[in-house]
């Protein structure tokens, strides 16, 4: 009897992750994903780290800010502690690869598989033949990012889960179809921890986003003390006072999500945070919130405005990172054009 399932990937544990050079960075970026790329820092010897400018030109694209936004993303990856010696970070048109393994993958990726992603019928509406190829192909290119350096873990947002069993299954068929078994890894989604979603502070059903016209809805990274103090003090609540366990947050979706971003930013369990203010109203704990965020935010806010006056040494850690991330990449590009058959490869 011999063993029909192909071998399991055996190269080294690897993270990558990205985000969209768009401007307004939030509170829910900040905590549904920087907390979680400095976090796994401790955790895996690679993480790498984009910006992914690449993506950004399937929405509105303005040539004139989106270097500016990429640096902006970037001070913010700083800024809220990923260290550029340890992880590499780059911004993704730097680095041929994700082009390059794209087209590549645009030959493996089924029609059908892309059809059924629910973020480009979202964002299409009812107007998918006037959107950008680019925007419907945009998944292909995010596995692209993941395998070009063979990473193993992703950690995402919830709404990024199809994406990647996206790129599962375009590993699958790369590895099956050129017969290079176990040559990409399949990546697994890391989705996990508090702040994993950060609702708006107006609408407990919606997630916080640059999006959303009222800017009430969000906390900016770049708000003042002022600004968060007047935001979190005019958020949505209910009369009742807040409840002592965290069944008590069942229906209460905005007091949910204010009790989890206390809980997030004083570095507590929610249990631990429905004990000390359990049976208080929100006036005490509004006005304790918004310090707390203040306490978190205001350092980050500082350090973001700090490289960003300084351009030449953030575009540095730039190039090194895009020269890191090349350098990882290459190798397995030229494995990946000697197993489609190249000239030259
Ligand atoms: N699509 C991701 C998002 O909107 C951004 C992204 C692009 C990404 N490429 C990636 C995330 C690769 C993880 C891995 O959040």
């Amino acid at each position: 009897m011999s063993d029909q399932s192909p071998p399991a990937y055996a190269g080294p544990q690897r993270v990558f992750s990205g985000m969209q050079p768009t401007n307004g960075l939030h509170l829910g970026n900040y905590l549904g994903a920087l907390t979680k790329f400095v976090a796994l820092q401790q955790r895996f010897d690679d993480c790498i780290y984009c910006i992914v400018d690449l993506h950004a030109m399937t929405a509105d694209h303005d040539p004139k800010t989106l270097a500016e936004r990429s640096r902006e993303v970037a001070a913010a990856y700083l800024a809220a502690g990923v260290d550029p010696k340890r992880s590499i970070v780059f911004v993704q048109s730097a680095v041929r690869a994700h082009a390059e393994l794209a087209w590549i993958f645009n030959c493996v990726a089924r029609m059908g598989w892309l059809e059924r992603m629910t973020q480009f019928k979202d964002k299409a509406g009812k107007h998918s033949e006037r959107m950008s190829v680019g925007l419907f192909d945009y998944p292909v290119l995010q596995a692209a990012d993941i395998l070009a350096y063979k990473a193993t873990h992703v950690p995402v947002g919830e709404d990024q889960k199809q994406h990647l069993e996206l790129a599962r299954d375009i590993a699958q068929k790369f590895n099956n179809d050129f017969d290079a078994p176990g040559f990409f890894p399949l990546p697994e989604s890391l989705i996990e921890g508090p702040g994993a979603r950060i609702m708006s502070l107006r609408d407990g059903a919606k997630k916080m986003s640059k999006s959303d016209p009222s800017d009430m809805s969000r906390i900016n990274l770049t708000d003042d003390s002022d600004a968060i103090m007047n935001k979190i003090k005019k958020a949505t609540t209910d009369p009742q006072p807040l409840p002592e366990t965290k069944a008590g947050l069942d229906g209460r979706p905005e007091v949910e999500n204010l009790v989890g971003i206390y809980a997030a930013v004083t570095d507590k369990s929610v249990e631990a945070a429905l004990q000390e203010w359990g049976g208080k109203g929100f006036g005490a704990f509004k006005p304790a919130l918004a310090e707390a965020l203040i306490a978190k935010l205001s350092p980050i806010a500082a350090e973001l405005r700090r490289l960003l006056a300084d351009r030449a040494a953030l575009d540095a850690i730039l190039r090194e990172g895009a020269a890191r991330a090349d350098a990882l990449a290459e190798p397995i590009m030229r494995d990946v054009r000697r197993i489609v058959g190249f000239w030259g490869a």
